[in-house]
């Protein structure tokens, strides 16, 4: 009974996705011939080229932020000539592509890399940095960038527990982030992606 509750609440979940955001599930990338390795989480409204999406590969690991693009075909020369291009996506492990990126086709994105939200990805990022912006550049170093997390959670008062991490948190709780937020970021410990997050 539980097994069909699970099946009946996942299809569902599959529907709203893609009535509210044209969610095409991750199993029709796969059956087209997208490579994604383990541990991979998507939010809603990401995009990978459905029509050449057998040119993208993704890393162990990986995860995809609301709203984020990835093209690995352009047909722009096709206005002035009779032929498109084609170039592969390849991300490597571990990386995470905030919302809203676009990733441009023949592009390689390297293990540990996070990329900023908004970002426009034209070239190859290297393993084991921050790249934002349009066109997006190295921004620092992940090992700089948490260096700066472990700094921010030093301070009194700005890290929460695990009870915190929950989508129906109470009213003085809210209340509580929301002071912690008065001047600048706080920390809710959330488990690592790979030990809470959905496998879609
Ligand atoms: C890049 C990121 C990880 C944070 O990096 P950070 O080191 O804390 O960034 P800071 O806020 O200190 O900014 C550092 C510089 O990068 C720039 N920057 C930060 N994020 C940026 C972004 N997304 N796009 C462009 N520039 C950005 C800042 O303007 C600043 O520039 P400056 O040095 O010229 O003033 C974060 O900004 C980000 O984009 N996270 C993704 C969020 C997301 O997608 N959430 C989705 C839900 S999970």
């Amino acid at each position: 009974m539980n097994r069909i509750k699970v099946i009946i609440r996942s299809l569902l979940f599959k529907l709203i996705n893609f009535i509210c955001y044209g969610d095409l599930p991750t199993s029709y990338y796969l059956q087209k011939g997208m490579i994604i390795g383990n541990n991979f989480h998507r939010q809603t409204g990401t995009k990978f080229d459905p029509s050449h999406c057998w040119l993208i590969s993704i890393g162990n690991d990986v995860t995809i932020a609301n709203n984020v693009q990835i093209l690995a075909h352009d047909d722009s020369p096709r206005f002035f000539s009779d032929y498109g291009k084609l170039g592969k996506v390849r991300i490597g492990d571990n990386s995470f592509i905030g919302a809203r990126t676009i990733i441009l086709p023949n592009v390689t994105i390297g293990e540990n890399v996070i990329i900023g939200a908004g970002s426009v990805v034209v070239k190859d990022i290297p393993p084991n940095t921050i790249a934002v912006g349009n066109p997006a550049r190295i921004h620092c170093s992940i090992d700089d960038y948490l260096a700066k997390c472990t700094r921010e959670m030093q301070v009194k008062d700005k890290v929460f527990g695990k009870e915190y991490c929950n989508r129906n948190l109470s009213k003085e709780q809210k209340e509580e982030l929301i002071s912690a937020c008065k001047d600048g970021f706080c920390y809710i410990q959330m488990g690592k992606v790979i030990e809470y997050g959905r496998k879609s």
